[in-house]
């Protein structure tokens, strides 16, 4: 089968340029006993992609080697196969790449329940799913009638964070860029959005969150970060899952002042999913029940073609992403 794929060949100078992929066609490697061959249909864009980028070999995950196919997650159906588990048309999830076919293993595509739509699978049952799942329960643990904060909250991971929050019966105030996003975050139901680029951000939280704040999930860094330390009540938890505010610097920001950690008593911890992925499977069937049960609402920014990702994943660093950001090959 010929197989275009996207290879990652220099490591990016902060954004991430065309010139930093190659375009390149091959016909795919005959399939031994127990491999089968996946058609990509939607591939994840992730903000962590642009980590990966980086020659850093002291973070969770190795980089991507320069001339390897650029790492993404994906859903695609088996189109030939040697293994009488994963008979074609099978549904399938894994680490594809950037590229329509990808040859795997048992231990490198999950067979998914038929039915379940792609989109549903990236945004839900897969990598933003169950870190919303880890972050919430396991590392923020939330109480009813707490105040939770979110950043990027109308982003793939915060929005799901922000409905089960409201599940759990917390009071649910979220941050995002655009007054659209907040508005749709008020339709599924936060009780309160507020548009970060705002000027008198600290004066909306505090309206917004009078009794203070007890749980932050920071996906951004930045303005909302600071605004909402201030008001973090004795005892709070911070689940620190990402910041992409900083991904495209070379001069980190300045964090808030620590004192209040002591004064608060706060808890914050960083955490990352290849950590936990013994307990993946467990946390994608509780979304998958959310999701069944009508709980939990998702929205998807769709993008047309393999070579779109080239130029399409930095719609997540300018927030251009209405949604889980998908490309439909
Ligand atoms: N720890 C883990 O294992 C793990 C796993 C998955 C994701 N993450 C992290 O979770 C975060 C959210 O990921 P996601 O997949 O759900 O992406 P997403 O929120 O769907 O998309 C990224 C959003 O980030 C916001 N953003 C971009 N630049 C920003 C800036 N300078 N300041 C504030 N907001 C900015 C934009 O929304 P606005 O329009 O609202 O600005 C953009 O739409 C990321 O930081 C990601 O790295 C961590």
């Amino acid at each position: 089968m010929k197989n275009t794929r996207i290879n990652l060949v220099k490591r990016p100078n902060i954004k991430i340029t065309a010139d930093i992929f190659e375009i390149a066609a091959e016909e795919t490697a005959e399939l031994s006993d127990g491999q089968f061959l996946v058609k990509q249909t939607h591939m994840s864009l992730d903000p962590a992609m642009r980590g990966w980028m980086e020659p850093d070999t002291t973070s969770y995950i190795p980089p991507v080697d320069l001339g390897a196919v650029m790492r993404s997650s994906g859903v695609g159906e088996v189109a030939e196969s040697n293994n009488p588990d994963y008979p074609l048309g099978t549904l399938v999830a894994g680490m594809f790449g950037w590229q329509q076919y990808a040859v795997c293993d048992a231990t490198s595509a999950r067979a998914m329940p038929a039915g379940i739509p792609a989109e549903a699978i990236l945004s839900v049952l897969a990598l933003p799913g169950i870190t919303a799942y880890q972050g919430l329960f396991n590392v923020i643990k939330p109480k009813s009638g707490e105040t939770i904060a979110i950043s990027g909250a109308a982003g793939s991971v915060g929005s799901l964070v922000g409905q089960m929050a409201k599940i759990e019966g917390l009071r649910v105030i979220g941050f995002a860029g655009s007054d659209e996003k907040c508005a749709w975050l008020k339709t599924i139901g936060f009780d309160e959005a507020i548009n970060y680029k705002s000027e008198n951000l600290v004066e909306l939280l505090q309206a917004a969150a009078p009794d203070g704040i007890d749980c932050y999930f920071e996906n951004t860094g930045g303005a909302a970060q600071h605004a909402v330390f201030n008001q973090m009540n004795a005892f709070g938890r911070i689940a620190v899952c990402g910041m992409i505010g900083d991904y495209n610097t070379d001069t980190p920001s300045a964090g808030p002042n620590w004192v209040n950690i002591i004064k608060k008593r706060i808890k914050i911890q960083g955490f990352t999913m290849p950590d936990h992925q013994a307990d993946w499977g467990n946390m994608a069937q509780k979304m998958g029940a959310y999701l069944m049960k009508g709980q939990i609402q998702y929205r998807t920014h769709v993008i047309d073609g393999l070579e779109s990702a080239i130029e399409g994943i930095n719609l997540l660093f300018s927030g251009g992403n209405n949604g889980k950001l998908i490309v439909k090959l």
